[in-house]
Formats: structure tokens, sequence, C-alpha cells
């Protein structure tokens, strides 16, 4: 079948960026998030920063207007109408199981029987959301990476329950996207959460321990082991409260001291310190 609508449920740092990558790739996008103010931050994110990338000659002016012209927004997230009648459907809200499968069964309700449904979710189990879905073959994981129009990398999350058919739809909805997939089971943390989990908070460790300080923990790593961020400025940049989220899916799910979120973060939530989307994390932006 042939993907052109595109149906993005969550227009936060992961659904608006999304959302660009698909709109300047030729998509119809349709964004919904919980209320008007949500969906006109994100639609907006994607049009400045498209207007920034023409202003800076990396794209053509005509290029970023057809992009944001494809671009349509709703809050219409109780009844999901306005994804009726889309392709395909990637879903991009709080990393909470219970929001991801509520949804994916109003998905499997109101998309066509043939749209395929996917998540964006780092570490919870698609598996569940599969089921609620009521059409666990059209179910598959797209793992984009933060920020979506700079990191090519997505993850194609395979459920034992996943279609051979929706597994070649995906791998074709990456390519149109321009994106590079990798391929990896139903698993939290997948392939790249798994490695850098672990690695942030061996970093926040060394931070809270007074070992050194969050500014040459970070150089250490960019400068000594070429990485083009630093773990703290990585934490900041995913948001904190979302590293939490993750986190606490991997521990229940693995039981490794690894995965469980240092006090420190934890405190740094409870505070409304989430990194670059606040302000604050273990960083200051203007
Ligand atoms: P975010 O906090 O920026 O955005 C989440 C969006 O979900 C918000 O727009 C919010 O209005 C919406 N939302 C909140 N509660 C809701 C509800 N009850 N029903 C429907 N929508 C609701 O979060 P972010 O970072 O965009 O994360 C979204 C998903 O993407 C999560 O599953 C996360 O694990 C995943 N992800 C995040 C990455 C990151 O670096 N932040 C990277 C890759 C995946």
């Amino acid at each position: 079948m042939e993907f052109q609508r595109l149906g993005i449920v969550g227009s936060g740092l992961m659904g608006s960026g999304i959302a660009q990558v698909a709109a300047f790739n030729g998509f119809d996008v349709t964004v919904v998030d919980v209320d008007q103010a949500r969906v006109d931050a994100g639609v907006t994110g994607v049009r400045k920063r498209l207007e920034r990338e023409a202003e800076r000659g990396r794209i053509s002016r005509a290029d970023a207007d057809a992009a944001i012209a494809r671009l349509h927004g709703s809050a219409d997230m109780d009844s999901l109408n306005s994804l009726a009648a889309v392709d395909a459907v990637i879903e991009a809200v709080v990393e909470d199981i219970g929001v991801k499968t509520a949804l994916f069964k109003r998905l499997g309700e109101v998309c066509r029987p043939d749209a395929l449904l996917a998540s964006n979710t780092s570490s919870l189990p698609l598996s569940d959301l599969a089921a609620a879905s009521g059409r666990p073959g059209r179910v598959i994981g797209l793992h984009f990476f933060n920020p979506p129009w700079a990191l090519k990398l997505v993850e194609i999350v395979t459920t034992a329950g996943t279609s051979d058919e929706t597994l070649a739809d995906a791998h074709r909805i990456c390519e149109k996207l321009g994106r590079v997939p990798v391929q990896v089971k139903d698993t939290p943390g997948f392939i790249a959460n798994r490695l850098l989990v672990p690695f942030i908070f061996d970093a926040i460790h060394l931070m809270d321990s007074g070992v050194a300080t969050p500014e040459d923990i970070d150089m250490a790593c960019k400068v000594g082991l070429n990485h083009t961020m630093g773990p703290l400025a990585t934490a900041d940049l995913i948001g904190l409260d979302t590293l939490h989220l993750i986190a606490e899916s991997m521990f229940e799910e693995y039981g490794e001291p690894r995965f469980k979120a240092p006090t420190l973060l934890r405190r740094l939530v409870s505070l409304g310190h989430l990194g670059r989307k606040s302000g604050r994390g273990f960083f200051r932006y203007d």
C-alpha cells in the first residue's frame, strides 16, 4: 500500500520532531495532542525550525513552505476522528503504559483496518500495545532519536505478532522518511537506550559523589571519548522526566541495579528541573 497520510499522536519533543521529518519528506501529516495549546506549540516549533533552515540556506524556501502546508494539527485526542483515514499512525505520547494502552485501543477502533500503528516508546512493552489495538499484526515500533530531524536512526521493533507485511511496510516508511533503520525485538530499551541509560546513570553517580563537575564529566566524554555530546547534556536533551520513566520500566523488567534511576535524577524531576525543555536540568539553559 502507498503511505501518504500519516497521523502523529503527541506533539511534544519527539512527536513534533517526527512530524517535521514526515512533512518535509512528503507525507500529509496530522498531529494530535490533548489540547490546542500543545498542538499549536508543536506545529509552531516545526514551522520555526523549517524557516530557520531555509534562512540558513540548508533547505529551499519552497521545500520549507510545502512541508509547512502539509502539516495539520488537531486536539481531538478523545475521539481521534481526525485519524480515521490515515495510512499509518506514529504514537509519541508520554511514556506511560496506561496512557499508551488506552490510546492503542482507541486507534484500533478508529483507524482503517489496514492502517499501520507504530509506537515511538523507548522502553514500554510494545506487545501490550499491540494486544490493546486488536490488530497485533499491524503494530510495530518505530523508535526515533532526539532530535529526529538531525539523528537518522530508527529502531524498528517487532513483537512475536508483527506480520511480515507490517515489517516490510515499516522499512518502506523509514526509506520515505530518509531514516536509517535497525531491527530489534520487543525488549525494554531496545539497543541504544539499553547501552545509553546505564552510561548516563554512571555519569550522574560520578557527579553526585563529587568526583568531578558536570562540565568536566561531559568534557571528558566529548574530548576523550569523541562523543558529540556528554552524558549529562544528553540527559537534559532527552528530558529528565522522560529518562526517569524510561529507566523505571527498564528496571521493572530487568531488575538490574544499573537501570535504577539515581536519587538525584528523581529529585530533579520532583523539582520540575526537566532539562532543556524546562530551562534547567544538570545544566542551565536560556
Ligand atoms: P514530551 O513530554 O515532550 O511529549 C509528550 C506529549 O504527550 C506531550 O505533548 C503531552 O501533551 C502528551 N501527553 C501527555 N499526557 C497525555 C495523555 N494522557 N494522553 C495523550 N497525550 C498525552 O515527551 P517526548 O520526549 O516527546 O516523549 C514521547 C515519547 O517518545 C515517549 O514514549 C518517549 O519514551 C519517546 N522517546 C523520547 C525520546 C527523547 O529523547 N525524549 C527519544 C525517543 C523516544
